[in-house]
């Protein structure tokens, strides 16, 4: 069996006559709109006439990097996809509308394709609450055993269970999630603090990673003679910053190798191929290179350094005129006020209400503000939510003040913000490109931008996520 890994977390499988894509980015790039793009890194292209079309597609989970509808869009009508029993009804009916049939997999039900066959097992419940509905995917051959793809949830007790009891017979390679996304040293990472609070998880360390590759899979799911890592693998245009740390596949293949006993770890690039083959008892990996999978330069890291301390300066989607400016935020109060009853009603907004005392001491009714920018940071407007009544009111306050006075909150550019509440861009794509925050405590899961991970998700707001789907099927975004 060939694994053939496509950049960030896609791969393809070819065994005999069968061919499975797992997570295809198929593009040079992933990402809702125009205007900003995730590029996967290293560089790459996919050769699509020369790619063997699959007898089969798996989606692990919803989100941008593993459902591309987009690379979905090039595969012929009528392509067989595979998802979990969690998969959200509105990204089902988005494949559909392409013309391919979806077909929903019970939890821990094998599933034949031609000559390989596929299952997919919930995540931990442990996982994050956006990681939940993840599902790994297993790929069994007759021969070769299986291929375990962890993809980004904490890895399940029911599939542990089932690999150490030989319900999927040998385990031939484990592909392992890297998706620690630690930004350049000195750039902003998605749930940074303005507060100097030391908020939050020091960063993870590459040792981290290499317990988690060499010591903990293997501790959980048991022998297993060929590791895999993958995740981590994209910049975004305009750039806010370099590559990920620990995501230099040949750097992490450098060290990880030599200190692993019991198993072969491979950190593959876009396009290298392990061919899996028995030899006896023991399974074999040759590293090859796939013919249809064309690696491109890369841009230094150096390159993007002049991006890292002016990242939030320009928005996503422009500068709202003065024509406009009046509109748009009346359209960006009335987006709030929707969700204000919302966010004081969670455990976030209660969290929220418990803060009393901030930096000048007791604080009163407004708890969480919104500053909303105008391209230049210096044209910002703020609306502070009175937790009193559930209701955002502007505040008559200078940027410093809002920061110094509101104990949570967040900042973003007006077009932007109302883009995500028109469905033109999705929470992942703006929180980690163009937003700040701040928050009392050192929880970075118990943060503005966690919350919003929850709020605006397709199960939460599934009218946004279809108005997105509805706009990428009609328009043909760059890099395809
Ligand atoms: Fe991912």
């Amino acid at each position: 069996m060939d694994a053939i890994f496509l950049g960030q977390q896609s791969w393809a499988f070819h065994a005999g006559g069968t061919n499975i894509l797992v997570d295809p980015v198929l593009s040079e790039s992933f990402g809702t709109s125009e205007e900003l793009q995730f590029r996967i890194y290293p560089y790459r292209r996919i050769n699509l006439s020369a790619m063997p079309p699959p007898d089969a597609v798996v989606i692990t989970n919803e989100h941008l990097d593993h459902f591309h509808l987009q690379s979905l869009m090039l595969l012929r009508p009528g392509t067989r996809i595979l998802v979990g029993d969690l998969f959200p009804d509105v990204c089902r009916r988005a494949i559909e509308e392409c013309g391919h049939v979806v077909q929903t997999l019970p939890d821990e039900r094998p599933v034949k394709v031609k000559d390989l066959a596929v299952s997919l097992y919930r995540c931990a419940p442990a996982s994050k609450f956006w990681e939940k509905r993840v599902c790994h995917a297993v790929i069994s051959s007759i021969h070769l055993g299986s291929v375990i793809i962890q993809s980004d949830g904490l890895v399940s007790e029911s599939l542990i269970r089932d690999a150490r009891m030989g319900v999927l017979g040998d385990i031939s390679l484990f592909i392992a999630t890297n998706n620690a996304q630690v930004p350049p040293q000195g750039a902003a990472g998605t749930y940074e603090n303005l507060l100097p609070l030391n908020a939050g998880r020091p960063p993870a360390l590459g040792v981290d990673i290499f317990h988690e590759v060499l010591c903990a899979i293997p501790e959980q799911v048991g022998s297993i003679p060929h590791l895999a890592v993958c995740g981590g693998g994209y910049v975004q245009f305009p750039a806010k910053h370099g590559h990920f740390r620990w995501s230099d596949a040949r750097a992490l293949q450098r060290y990880l190798a030599p200190l692993s006993l019991a198993q072969m770890v491979h950190i593959p690039e876009p396009g290298q191929c392990l061919r899996l083959r028995r030899c006896g008892d023991e399974i074999e990996c040759d590293v090859t290179q796939s013919h249809w999978v064309e690696r491109l330069d890369t841009a230094s890291s150096e390159s993007f350094v002049h991006m890292e301390s002016e990242w939030f300066q320009r928005s996503v989607f422009g500068e709202v005129s003065n024509s406009e400016i009046k509109d748009a935020l009346e359209q960006a109060l009335a987006s709030l006020n929707f969700l204000a009853p919302i966010l004081v009603s969670t455990p976030f907004g209660q969290g929220v209400a418990a803060c009393h005392q901030y930096v000048g001491g007791p604080v009163g009714g407004i708890r969480f503000a919104v500053r909303l920018f105008n391209d230049s940071p210096s044209m910002m407007t703020s609306f502070g939510l009175d937790i009193t009544d559930a209701k955002f009111f502007p505040l008559e306050m200078t940027e410093e003040e809002v920061l110094t006075s509101v104990p949570f909150g967040i900042d973003v550019h007006i077009a932007d913000w109302n883009a995500l509440n028109e469905g033109r861009l999705q929470i992942w794509e703006l929180a980690t490109a163009r937003m700040r925050q701040w928050y009392m405590g050192m929880d970075p899961l118990f943060s503005p931008i966690a919350f919003f991970y929850c709020l605006f998700s397709e199960q939460v707001r599934p009218s946004l996520a279809a108005r997105m789907y509805q706009h990428i099927r009609s328009s043909k975004l760059p890099g395809i």
